[in-house]
């Protein structure tokens, strides 16, 4: 664990986690890397790694270990290849990524529960499987201005929180397919949203993940 009390750069060379392979946590706080980080260890459990200023991060393609992906404020344009097989995965925060075009198929993310992007001013999409991943307890897109493609269902029944809040191309909410007991909090203002579907109506009676 690397927290600086003033923004320093630090020198790594490209491979430098290379070496170490069984590294579970990497969180960096008011770090400025020199370089693009060229490999991440597979035994990664904790990213926290706000301000990512470099197009790429590299993930490998196998299973990860990833729970919690923190990287608001990342300068990356495309997610990678490898950008998959996330099973153990919980929390992705991708707020405030101003190039980031596209959120893509987290089909192998399956145990997924929140999903923060925030502030995306390049988003254009996110994938049409995220509306699939049943655990989904948080979706949150606000302000994303360019957002347009989105999931046309939501089927996770542990939904407590949607918010699409001044993501004005929004014109449709997604057909809900199972009852949100759990839902509390639905912000829709700012977007083109005129009318929620009757599926919408799903809402009590039922029993949730645990
Ligand atoms: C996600 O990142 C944003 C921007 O840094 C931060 O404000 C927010 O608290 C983070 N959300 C979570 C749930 O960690
Ligand atoms: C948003 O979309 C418009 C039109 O498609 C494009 O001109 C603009 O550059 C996009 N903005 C960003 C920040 O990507
Ligand atoms: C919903 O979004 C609007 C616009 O951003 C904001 O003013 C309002 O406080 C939000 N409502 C809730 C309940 O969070």
């Amino acid at each position: 664990m690397l927290k600086l009390r003033e923004q320093r750069t630090l020198y790594l060379n490209a491979t430098s986690f290379k070496k170490l392979k069984s590294l579970w946590l990497l969180i960096f706080a008011n770090v400025v890397f020199s370089t693009a980080i060229e490999y991440l260890p597979t035994e990664l459990r904790l990213i926290n790694l706000p301000a990512y200023q470099f197009p790429t991060l590299p993930f490998n393609a196998g299973p990860k270990q990833l729970v919690i992906v923190n990287m608001a404020h990342n300068h990356i344009h495309q997610l990678d290849k490898g950008f998959k097989n996330f099973e153990r995965l919980k929390v992705l925060n991708f707020s405030r990524s101003k190039f980031l075009r596209k959120i893509p198929d987290l089909s192998t993310a399956p145990n997924l529960e929140s999903l923060y992007v925030n502030h995306c001013a390049s988003l254009v999409e996110i994938h049409e499987s995220v509306g699939f991943l049943a655990k989904l307890v948080t979706l949150e897109a606000q302000h994303c201005k360019n957002l347009s493609t989105f999931p046309s269902n939501l089927v996770s029944k542990c939904f407590r929180k949607l918010d699409f809040q001044g993501s004005s191309r929004l014109k449709i909410f997604p057909n809900i397919l199972e009852k949100m007991v759990f839902l509390t909090s639905v912000n829709l203002s700012g977007t083109r949203i005129k009318e929620l579907p009757s599926s919408i109506d799903h809402a009590v009676d039922s029993s949730c993940c645990a």
